[in-house]
C-alpha cells in the first residue's frame, strides 16, 4: 500500500516498509527501508538527525547551515550541488554544464503497474507511485516510479528523464535507482564466474569507497550476474537483515555500494555507463530499466523466497506461467554436429521410451553447419542431414508422442555463410579494423531494423513450417567492437542492441504464445530478468557435472526459482571435469530445476535404462513441487562445507523433497542428520529414493 501524508511517502508490502520524504528544498530524503513498521511510526522519529557541523562539506543553502547533501540519506542525488558520492546520473545539461538539481514538482498514485515503452518490465504490481522532479533551472524533468508488490515483498524502481528544453542533453550515466542506507557492516554478495562456472556465490565486505558488480560484455554476462545482495554481517540463511537487488535488463549492467565516511551506504543499479552515451533532444525521453528491491529480516532464504515469488508471478508471463515444464531430451551432448535423421530418430525412440515429452534438435540442422566454423545466419535446412526436410522429421517426432523443439542462434553470423557473403554489412565490426571473432562468429547488427526483419521472418517461417512448440534461443559470444552504421551516436550501441533483441523476441513470440522459449547464452551468460520476461526458463550452464551444478544452481537460487533453471542429466565421466558421478547423483541435482536428458542413450545399460525410467516417473509425480515449490537452502547441522542440502516444499506445506548432497568424501564422517523445514505441523513419513 502507498500512502502520502505531510510530504512523507510510505510504501508498505506485507512484511516491509519503505519511507522517504520531501525536504524543505524539494530533495527526496530517504528515511527507512526494512521490516514492516507500525502505522503510527513517524518519519520524523525515524529520519536521520543532523546536528553535526558539516566541516569541509558544502552547505546547500545559507538558511540552514546543517543542510549538506553530502551527509544525507537520499533517494536521488545530483552532481554539482555538494554531494561527492557517486550520483545516479551524469548529465551534460542543455546549458553545457554537468550541474543538475532535481527537486520535487508533483506526484500521483496509480493503480497497478505502469508498463514501459521501450523495455520489458514486471507486471501485476498493486500500486505505483510516480514522482516528478524538475531541474531547478531548466526544462529537464525526471520521473521516478515506485511499484509495490505486496505479497512478494518487493518494490521496483525506475526513472524516466525528459528533455523539454530547446538544446540537447547528453546522458553519460543514468541509474534505475539509488538509495542511501545506514551501514549494518554490510557485505555484498554477488554471483560471478564465466563459461561453465556461472553464478558462484561470492562475499565481499562493503568498505569505504565503491564496491561494484558490473558487466561490459554486451550481455548481463556469466562473469557477474546483475543480481546482488547486501547483508548485515550477522545474517545467515534463516536470520538477519538481507537486501536483494536485481535489474530487468539483459545488457551491460552496473550495481554498486558506496560507503561514505559517515557510514551511509549508497546502493545503485542500472545500465553500465561504460561506453554509454545517449543524446536526448528536445521532447525526447529516456527510460531506464526497472530495478527490483526486496528486504527480509529472515536471512538469505527469506530474501530468496521474495525474489522467487516475484519472478514466478510478476516476470514470467504468458501460457507457460506457473505451468509444468516438459521433461526434454536434447541431442547436443549425444551427437554434437555429427548426426543424421536416422541417428536422431533412434535417440528419439529411446528418449520416448524413457518418458521424455519433448525432443529438442540442437545446433547443426541448417546451412553448412557441420562444425562451429560455418553456417550461422543461414536458415536453409541441411538436406544431407534431413533429406525430407525438417517438417517431416518434426512430424515423426510428434507421431512418436513427443513435442518437437528447435535450437536457433539468431543474433550471430559466421563469415563462412551465405548471409555474410550476401550482406557483410549485417555484421557488427569496426569500420576500419580487422574483425575479432568469438567461436568463429560475428554478432549481427540488430540495431539495424533490416537485420531484425531478416531474423523475425526466418525464425518465424521455420517455426511455422515445423510446428515447433519449444525454442532454445542461443547467443554464444560476447560483443566487441560495438559499431553500427545504422545509428549516428555509437554511445547508444549497447542499449540499442538490447532494445533490438527485445523487439525481435516480441515480434516472434507474442504471436506464437504456445511456444516454450528457453534462452541460452553458452549456458548462463544471459540469465537475467529481462530474458525471463520472454523465456520462462534459461539453460543454466553448459556444465552439467552435478557437483559443479550444486554451486551454479545453488548460486542462482538466491534470486531465481527452480522453474527458471534448465537442468540436464548428462554422461559420466563428465566431459569438462572428467568427474565420475552416479546416475542417481546427476538426477538428484537436475530434478531441482526443469529436467532434461542430454547424453548418448545408446550406451545406456539395462540397469541405467530402468533407473532413468524411474527417475522420470518420480519427477513427473512431484514436478510441480520441484519447479514451483518453496525452494530453501538448508545449513548442514554442523556447518560442514562438504554438504549441500536443498529442500522444495509443496505450497500447502504438506510435502518436502530434500536433496542431501555430499561433495567430497571425508574420513570418519559423523552421522548425518536430516533437517526439514517449513512443513505444516503433523506426522510425516520419511521416504528415501
Ligand atoms: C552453446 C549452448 C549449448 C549448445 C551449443 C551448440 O554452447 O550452450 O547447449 O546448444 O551452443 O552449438
Amino acid at each position: 500500500m502507498i500512502t502520502v501524508k505531510d510530504n512523507v511517502f510510505r510504501l508498505d508490502t506485507e512484511n516491509t516498509t519503505y519511507i522517504f520524504r520531501i525536504t524543505k528544498f524539494g530533495h527526496l530524503e530517504h528515511v527507512y527501508y526494512g521490516s514492516l513498521l507500525d502505522q503510527d511510526d513517524s518519519a520524523d522519529v525515524m529520519a536521520q538527525k543532523s546536528s553535526v557541523s558539516i566541516g569541509s562539506s558544502i552547505c546547500y543553502d545559507g538558511s540552514d547551515k546543517l543542510y549538506s547533501l553530502d551527509n544525507m540519506c537520499l533517494e536521488w542525488s545530483d552532481n554539482g550541488r555538494g554531494d561527492y558520492r557517486q550520483s545516479p546520473a551524469e548529465l551534460k545539461m542543455p546549458d553545457d554544464t554537468f550541474i543538475s538539481d532535481f527537486a520535487y514538482l508533483s506526484h500521483r498514485i496509480i493503480d497497478g503497474s505502469v508498463p514501459m515503452k521501450t523495455l520489458p518490465s514486471s507486471y501485476g504490481g498493486d500500486q505505483t507511485l510516480e514522482i516528478t522532479l524538475k531541474d531547478t533551472t531548466s526544462d529537464v524533468f525526471l520521473d521516478l516510479y515506485y511499484t509495490v508488490f505486496e505479497k512478494a515483498d518487493c518494490i521496483t524502481r525506475r526513472a524516466v528523464l525528459k528533455n523539454e528544453s530547446d538544446d540537447p542533453l547528453i546522458i553519460r550515466r543514468i541509474m534505475s535507482m539509488m538509495v542511501d542506507l545506514p551501514d549494518e557492516c554490510f557485505h555484498m554478495y554477488t554471483l560471478d564466474g564465466g563459461w561453465i562456472k556461472e553464478a558462484h556465490l561470492h562475499k565481499i565486505p562493503v568498505g569505504y569507497g565503491m564496491t561494484i558488480n558490473s558487466s561490459t560484455t554486451g550481455s548481463s554476462s556469466n562473469r557477474h550476474n546483475p543480481a546482488f545482495m547486501l547483508a548485515s554481517d550477522i545474517a545467515t540463511e534463516d536470520h538477519g537483515n538481507v537486501y536483494g537487488f536485481n535489474l530487468i535488463y539483459s545488457g551491460n549492467h552496473f550495481g554498486s555500494a558506496e560507503k561514505s565516511g559517515r557510514d551511509i551506504v549508497r546502493v545503485s543499479a542500472g545500465i553500465n555507463p561504460h561506453l554509454f552515451e545517449w543524446i536526448l533532444n528536445k521532447n525526447e525521453d529516456f527510460e531506464t530499466p526497472e530495478a527490483v528491491l526486496t528486504f527480509s529480516d529472515k536471512g538469505f532464504n527469506g530474501m530468496s523466497h521474495n525474489m522467487h515469488d516475484f519472478v514466478n508471478r510478476h516476470i514470467v508471463r504468458g501460457q507457460w506461467k506457473e505451468k509444468e515444464r516438459p521433461v526434454l531430451f536434447n541431442n547436443w551432448e549425444a551427437t554434437f554436429f555429427d548426426f543424421n535423421e536416422s541417428k536422431l530418430l533412434q535417440l528419439a525412440k529411446t528418449a520416448k521410451s524413457l518418458g521424455a515429452e519433448l525432443f529438442v534438435l540442437d545446433d547443426g540442422w541448417f546451412g553448412e553447419r557441420n562444425s562451429d566454423e560455418a553456417g550461422l545466419g543461414d536458415y536453409n535446412v541441411n538436406k544431407k542431414k534431413f533429406p525430407r526436410g525438417l517438417k517431416s522429421f518434426a512430424d515423426k517426432i510428434r507421431e512418436m508422442g513427443m513435442d518437437f523443439g528447435l535450437w536457433f542462434e539468431p543474433e550471430m553470423v559466421n563469415p563462412d555463410s551465405s548471409l555474410y557473403r550476401a550482406h557483410p554489412e549485417y555484421a557488427v565490426k569496426s569500420p576500419d579494423k580487422k574483425p575479432v571473432l568469438g567461436r568463429n562468429q560475428m554478432v549481427l547488427d540488430i540495431c539495424n531494423k533490416e537485420v531484425r526483419d531478416y531474423i523475425v521472418e526466418n525464425v518465424g517461417r521455420i517455426l511455422d513450417e515445423t510446428g515447433a512448440s519449444y525454442v532454445k534461443w542461443d547467443m554464444n559470444r560476447h560483443i566487441a567492437e560495438a559499431f553500427s552504421p545504422a545509428i549516428s551516436n555509437q554511445g547508444e550501441f549497447y542499449h540499442r542492441y538490447i532494445m533490438g533483441l527485445y523487439d525481435i523476441l516480441s515480434r516472434i513470440f507474442d504471436k506464437r504464445p504456445h511456444i516454450l522459449l528457453e534462452s541460452c547464452s553458452s549456458g548462463g551468460n544471459r540469465f537475467d530478468l529481462g530474458m525471463l520476461c520472454y523465456s520462462p526458463q534459461v539453460w543454466t550452464s553448459d556444465d552439467t557435472d552435478p557437483i559443479e551444478r550444486l554451486k551454479i544452481q545453488g548460486g542462482l537460487s538466491y534470486f531465481y526459482p527452480p522453474s527458471t533453471m534448465g537442468a540436464h542429466v548428462s554422461q559420466s565421466p563428465h566431459q569438462q571435469t572428467l568427474r565420475d558421478t552416479p546416475l542417481s547423483t546427476r538426477f538428484n541435482v537436475a530434478c531441482f530445476g526443469c529436467l532434461g536428458y542430454e547424453l548418448d542413450l545408446k550406451y545406456l545399460s539395462h540397469e541405467e535404462i530402468k533407473e532413468i525410467k524411474e527417475q522420470i516417473a518420480f519427477y513427473k509425480k512431484y514436478r510441480r513441487v520441484f519447479q514451483y515449490g518453496r525452494f530453501t537452502r538448508i545449513r548442514e547441522s554442523r556447518g560442514k562445507e562438504n554438504k549441500v542440502i536443498w529442500q522444495s516444499t509443496s505450497n500447502d506445506g504438506a510435502l518436502a523433497l530434500t536433496g542431501f548432497f555430499q561433495t567430497q568424501a571425508a574420513a570418519a564422517e559423523s552421522d548425518d542428520k536430516l533437517i526439514v523445514t517449513g512443513l505444516r505441523p503433523g506426522r510425516y513419513d520419511v521416504r528415501k529414493r
